[in-house]
């Protein structure tokens, strides 16, 4: 059979952060709350030039050449903040990047699970076009307002994979368990450009239905949890991860149990710093754990659990390929990180602030740092440059 997965991924977050220690002073709060009880760092501010698609387009421009263009037959846009009610942003990324336009181009949305459900869309797509490559992307600005509780796991950002055959990174497990339940824990109703949440029982729904589809892989697949050498999850904040990863410890020996502690470490140095990407985190996180870890080789099993408040949670598994290795040399995702400029919290204020974009026509300054940029509304059309 086949082996189907990701053969490329790119990761796209605008040049500008929030230190939490500089919003903890600010909001009063002991540092050590965000820093260790809610586990960041830093949050990616985000201009209004950086909508979903122009990041979407910052990311996957490092992933398209000419090798692979003409092959993608397949855009499946997941993402929670669409830039329209009716055209995807699908759409405008196929244009914005010349893809092939004898293409389906969608778009996705279950919150943060909308990579997940394109990314195991496209792996059945190619498991019977083999010689086809689809691309999948997440991405959103993760926005709670300011001086409300959800502030500090706010963030922002892309990641765009290309889905193939005898993939490069990361074979796709050919099962897969998921659960859906009608859940009210995170919602944006329409019109609002903040998401309301019930933060605390968002963390007990997500620790469940982690809980419930790790065992539903292993039971109904007959799969060992002791084959896996670590587990990545979707982190809005990687304390939540670090705490659905401790409910299901108890079950693992010692050794086991500090080895999937180590790698979750490496799996969370990048989302502590660059904060929650919704559709996007997740994908991060297995970016940060392949950059990051000491341990892995090729054909480990790595767990993948992914969660989209509402709520959908699903579980499968993805084996490291030889190629994996060469992203991790690439070191371009550290540096994209480390490069950006700090913000003060009256400076990030502000950019916060300019994201309510105005009605009807209007022009944007663009970020000179991305190479793709959101300009404003021209005869009430987007436009993009
Ligand atoms: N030192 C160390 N730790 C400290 C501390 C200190 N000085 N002070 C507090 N803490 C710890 C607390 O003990 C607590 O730890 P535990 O969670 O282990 O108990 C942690 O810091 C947080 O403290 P609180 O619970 O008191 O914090 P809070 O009431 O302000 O709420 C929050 C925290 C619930 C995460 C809130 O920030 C929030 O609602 N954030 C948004 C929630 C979110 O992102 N949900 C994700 C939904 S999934 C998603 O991404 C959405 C999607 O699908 C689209």
């Amino acid at each position: 059979m086949t082996e189907v997965g990701i053969d490329k991924i790119g990761f796209f977050t605008p040049n500008f952060y929030l230190d939490m220690n500089d919003l903890a002073e600010d909001r009063n709060e002991d540092p050590n709350k965000y820093l260790i009880g809610i586990g960041q760092n830093k949050q990616s501010v985000i201009p209004s030039s950086q909508d979903a698609v122009a990041m979407a387009a910052n990311a996957a421009s490092k992933i398209i050449d000419e090798t692979n263009r003409n092959k993608i037959d397949l855009i499946i846009f997941g993402t929670e903040s669409g830039v329209d009610n009716s055209k995807s942003a699908a759409i405008y990324l196929q244009n914005l990047l010349n893809l092939n336009k004898n293409a389906r181009a969608f778009e996705i949305k279950q919150a943060c699970y909308g990579a997940t459900a394109g990314l195991q869309m496209a792996k059945e797509y190619i498991k019977s076009h083999p010689d086809k490559k689809a691309l999948v992307i997440g991405s959103d600005i993760a926005r709670y307002g300011l001086k409300t509780a959800g502030e500090v796991t706010q963030g922002g950002g892309a990641i765009a994979m290309l889905i193939s055959s005898n993939p490069n990174i990361m074979s796709i497990s050919d099962d897969s368990a998921f659960h859906s339940e009608d859940i009210m824990d995170f919602w944006r109703p329409l019109k609002n450009n903040v998401a309301l949440v019930d933060g605390h029982y968002s963390n007990d729904i997500y620790e469940q239905f982690f809980m419930k589809t790790i065992h539903d892989y292993s039971d109904k697949f007959n799969y060992d949890l002791n084959n896996l050498k670590a587990i990545t999850f979707h982190l809005p904040y990687t304390k939540m991860g670090l705490k659905a990863l401790h409910k299901i410890l108890p079950e693992f020996s010692q050794t086991k149990q500090n080895e999937l502690l180590t790698e979750f470490e490496s799996s969370r140095v990048y989302n502590k710093e660059v904060g929650n990407l919704y559709t996007g985190s997740l994908y991060l996180s297995l970016l940060s754990l392949i950059d990051n870890s000491k341990n892995l080789k090729p054909g480990d099993q790595v767990g993948i659990f992914s969660y989209g408040s509402g709520a959908q949670g699903e579980f499968y598994i993805g084996t490291l390929k030889d190629g994996f290795k060469d992203l991790k040399r690439s070191n371009s995702n550290l540096k994209l990180i480390e490069e950006r400029t700090r913000l003060n919290v009256d400076e990030y204020e502000k950019v916060f602030l300019d994201g309510d974009l105005p009605d009807g026509n209007f022009e944007i300054t663009p970020n000179k740092k991305a190479r793709f940029n959101f300009i404003g509304v021209k005869d009430l059309k987007r436009q993009y440059k």
